[in-house]
């Protein structure tokens, strides 16, 4: 039956804007220096570090899953935001690597932090996760459905690579990076920039379905294959045009920027993209990828909790955030850091 002419639906009513109100990151105990990988594949420290800008990543031990290590990273940005699990009315996780396909691993994180039963889901956009996370999360508080979002970029990535792959077996690392999102009086979350080329859709996925494992005699696990040079050509070229687009929808020019986090796939990359962007040399450019390697839908957090840790960035710099990867998936934004 229709509403009658003097009734209309209510609808929820959020704030005009949201912020970062916290960061918090877990980073596994297990240094992997490029010495343990080498002989897999025929390779060097030398070379790894001069094609890629890696030095050391870190791999998680079994105890450290990725929902421990999503609780540890969580608990911390609650603690930077000064929020309690309570106050959370909804956590999005992005990760490629829960083992388990239902429940989300969300939930499950939810639980464990005490949250009032908040609302949990996962999403999968691989290394661009968390800037897709990020983008709802900002749009959830500003239209009502959330008052403090919960945001994690987690993965596990070890367990999903061939350590005898040169193309895969040095780049990738494991980690979670977490933020608080909520309310905000001033705006300090600008327009996402996001979109997929699916026409570029194999150029890094899981080698074999599930079902194909199942249907395997000896089954084995699927490993993550990547076409490394087209990836690198894409990422070094049109991500440059996305995060200058970000900008640009922010209002945001070049020289007001304070701060600049891509996504940690490679140190040449992102170099690349600096110099096509034309940044100017103040702006300080995260680099966690020497130490951390790729760490998926981690490694904008984690790249961001560093720099904020080592005093590289300050709260209330202006940052431009831009994750990419398998989909090929990206998104880009403007913040204000917390
Ligand atoms: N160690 C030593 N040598 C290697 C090697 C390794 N791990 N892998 C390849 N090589 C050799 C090749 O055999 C080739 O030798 P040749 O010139 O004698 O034929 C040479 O290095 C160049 O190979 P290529 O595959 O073209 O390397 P590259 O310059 O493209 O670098 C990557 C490889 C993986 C570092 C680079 O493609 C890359 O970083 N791609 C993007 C990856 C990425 O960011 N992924 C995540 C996106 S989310």
């Amino acid at each position: 039956m229709p509403l009658d002419g003097s009734r209309t639906l209510q609808v929820a009513e959020g704030t005009s804007y949201a912020r970062i109100l916290g960061v918090g990151a877990y980073r596994p105990r297990r240094i992997v220096p490029n010495s343990e990988v080498v002989d897999a594949i025929d390779s060097s420290d030398e070379w790894i570090q001069q094609r890629s800008g890696i030095r050391n990543r870190r791999w998680a031990a079994d105890d450290e899953t990725v929902e421990m290590m999503s609780v540890e990273a969580s608990r911390a940005a609650l603690a930077h935001a000064g929020i309690d699990a309570r106050q959370v009315d909804c956590v999005v996780v992005a990760t490629v690597s829960h083992m388990l396909n239902l429940p989300s691993a969300a939930s499950a994180i939810a639980h464990e932090l005490g949250t009032e039963q908040a609302a949990a889901f996962d999403i999968a956009a691989a290394c661009a996760g968390f800037c897709h996370a990020l983008a709802l999360a900002n749009d959830m508080v500003r239209a009502g459905s959330a008052r403090h979002v919960l945001v994690v970029g987690v993965d596990k990535l070890s367990t999903m690579t061939d350590r005898t792959d040169r193309g895969t077996a040095f780049i990738f690392g494991d980690g979670a990076g977490a933020v608080v999102v909520g309310p905000s009086e001033t705006p300090a979350i600008g327009p996402v920039v996001w979109g997929s080329d699916g026409e570029q859709y194999d150029l890094i996925r899981q080698d074999k379905s599930w079902t194909d494992v199942l249907a395997d005699d000896d089954p084995t696990y699927p490993f993550m294959t990547m076409q490394g040079s087209a990836v690198f050509r894409w990422a070094s070229f049109t991500m440059a045009k996305t995060a200058q687009q970000a900008l640009d929808r922010a209002g945001v020019k070049a020289d007001e920027l304070d701060v600049f986090i891509p996504h940690q796939a490679n140190m040449r990359i992102t170099n690349a993209m600096a110099r096509s962007m034309k940044l100017p040399e103040h702006v300080r450019i995260a680099r966690d990828i020497a130490e951390q390697g790729n760490t998926s839908a981690a490694s904008v957090p984690l790249a961001l909790e560093r720099m904020l840790a080592e005093g590289e960035a300050a709260s209330g710099d202006v940052a431009l955030m831009i994750a990419f990867g398998a989909g090929l998936a990206y998104a880009a934004q403007v913040v204000v850091l917390p």
